[in-house]
């Protein structure tokens, strides 16, 4: 009887041409990799996911939280046609792109979350997944939106992407904008860098495990510091739950 339950509530993955590792060089002068997550390496992803839902600068938090759902849900059978890709240096984990396939013909992008800032690790990981989609998939458009102002800037203004307003996105049904064939093309030799075949000593580092973030987005020392000091302008309530923490820690 379970059986025969997890074959309704498991999806069948449409087949999907696996991406090819690229990598690239950064302005720190480190090679950073492009590769495909599968299934079985999803828990390697979790952990260094799951600190991110705590940092409330940026959108870190909602986007984690987000993230960490598609993940386990993909690990776990739940979820229709997505895949994953990680960007790596030295085979630290720096970023995580994820989408997924709508139709044949149409894509849609999940997420993109930077773990090392200040590079345009974050840039590089949605270009590649813009890539993947329009040349490797075959899709003439992909559906697109951005839950911090530093996506907006980085996928809506750099791409100039299309309003498609009358389509709610899945990522909570807002407003859907798009990036179509002919603007990709348009960036592709401003914002779309990379190499193939990826020289394999870089690759097998890459393939061989995903390793910590080195220096990864942090919450703030004090619990939901930003968000007091968004009501709190003289910090005063933060100052008093700071008492009651080296209180507390004196008690013990
Ligand atoms: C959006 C995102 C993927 C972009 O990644 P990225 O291209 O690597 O860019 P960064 O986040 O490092 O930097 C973005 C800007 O913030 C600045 N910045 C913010 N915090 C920084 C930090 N700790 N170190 C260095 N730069 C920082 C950068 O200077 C940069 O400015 P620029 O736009 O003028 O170049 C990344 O900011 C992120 O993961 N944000 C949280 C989740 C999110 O919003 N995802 C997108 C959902 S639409």
């Amino acid at each position: 009887m379970s059986v025969d339950l997890e074959k309704i509530l498991r999806p069948v993955d449409s087949p999907m041409k696996p991406y090819e590792p690229k990598y690239m060089m950064l302005a720190s002068g480190e090679a950073v990799v492009v590769r495909q997550v599968f299934r079985d390496e999803i828990p390697d992803l979790l952990k260094h996911v799951e600190p991110l839902l705590h940092v409330e600068r940026d959108y870190y938090d909602v986007v984690a939280a987000r993230v960490y759902a598609e993940l386990l849900g993909y690990y776990q059978h739940r979820f229709q046609d997505q895949y994953v890709l990680a960007l790596q240096v030295n085979g630290e984990l720096a970023a995580i792109v994820n989408g997924r396939q709508v139709t044949p013909k149409l894509g849609l992008s999940l997420h993109t979350l930077a773990l090392r800032r200040g590079l345009r690790i974050g840039a590089h990981g949605f270009a590649a997944k813009m890539q993947y989609h329009i040349d490797d998939l075959g899709h003439d458009e992909v559906l697109v939106v951005a839950e911090s102002p530093i996506g907006f800037r980085r996928w809506m203004i750099e791409y100039k992407l299309e309003k498609r307003f009358d389509v709610p996105h899945e990522l909570g049904g807002v407003p859907s904008w798009a990036l179509t064939r002919e603007l990709f093309d348009r960036v592709r030799s401003k914002l779309v860098v990379g190499r193939r075949p990826v020289p394999a000593d870089i690759l097998e580092k890459a393939m061989e495990k995903i390793l910590p973030p080195s220096d990864p987005p942090t919450p703030p020392a004090d619990p939901l510091a930003a968000t007091r000091a968004m009501y709190d302008a003289t910090a005063t309530a933060l100052v008093q739950q700071r008492w009651e923490m080296e209180k507390g820690a004196q008690d013990a």
